[in-house]
């Protein structure tokens, strides 16, 4: 065979192996998506993401460190003009720097330490229900599903949930993993689990 021969036999196997890959990925099935969110649920209701994510005013402690899960200690509140950055005189930032204590029992830290907004509520919630609220532009503070993906992926308070220091269990997966089943979910229709 003639180098040139060669060059275009491979050349048409790749386009022909591209599309073939392509072919082979299709949007998921409605079961497969649905387990795609399981997987992104174990995520969202995992106390290292959910404790920060309540409707009241009062972060959550939980976890084997912790013991029983209670109410963040030290009467820390959202704080009286509902920013989530905490009372004046008792913010996130008198104690939360930007990185992790690394004394077991030492306040965890990332950039910009603060409570999610009460609408964008996880802690002890059901399946079903996280899924309705992350898909609402009016409760996930405007997002596409893309921009939900991305946050999940990019943003420093969430990448804490992974690296969430001395003694503390970190969320399942990783940053990336969750980034790209809510990509495949989104892409499938992003159905919800019926209650
Ligand atoms: C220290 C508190 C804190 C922790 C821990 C935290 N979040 Fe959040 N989260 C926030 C805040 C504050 C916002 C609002 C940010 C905004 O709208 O700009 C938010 C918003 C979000 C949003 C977009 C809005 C929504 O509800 O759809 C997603 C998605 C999200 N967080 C994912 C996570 C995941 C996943 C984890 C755990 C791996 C996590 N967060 C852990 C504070 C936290
Ligand atoms: C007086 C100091 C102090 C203030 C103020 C404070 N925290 Fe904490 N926080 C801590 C300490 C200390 C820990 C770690 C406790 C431990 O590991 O036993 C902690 C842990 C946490 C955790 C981890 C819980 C878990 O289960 O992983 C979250 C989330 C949290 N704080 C959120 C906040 C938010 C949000 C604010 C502001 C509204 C805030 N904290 C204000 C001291 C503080």
């Amino acid at each position: 065979m003639s180098s040139a021969t060669t060059l275009l036999t491979a050349a048409a196997i790749s386009i022909f192996a591209l599309g073939y890959a392509s072919a082979q990925e299709p949007a998921l099935q409605p079961g497969e998506a649905l387990a795609e969110w399981a997987g992104i649920y174990a995520v969202l209701s995992h106390p290292r993401c959910a404790n920060c994510h309540v409707e009241d005013d009062r972060p959550r402690w939980s976890g084997p460190h912790y013991g029983a899960t209670r109410v963040h200690g030290f009467n820390v509140q959202r704080g009286t003009d509902g920013s989530g950055l905490g009372n004046p005189g008792l913010r996130c930032t008198t104690c939360h720097f930007e990185s992790n204590s690394k004394d077991l029992h030492g306040p965890p830290g990332a950039e910009n330490w603060h409570l999610a907004p009460a609408e964008m509520v996880w802690w002890q919630k059901s399946s079903a229900q996280i899924c309705a609220q992350i898909k609402d532009p009016t409760r996930n503070g405007g997002r596409s599903l893309e921009e939900i993906a991305r946050h999940v992926r990019d943003d420093k308070l969430v990448g804490w949930g992974w690296e969430p220091g001395a003694g503390r269990e970190p969320a399942p997966g990783s940053a990336e993993e969750t980034y790209l089943a809510l990509e495949r979910w989104a892409d499938a229709g992003a159905p919800c689990p019926v209650e």
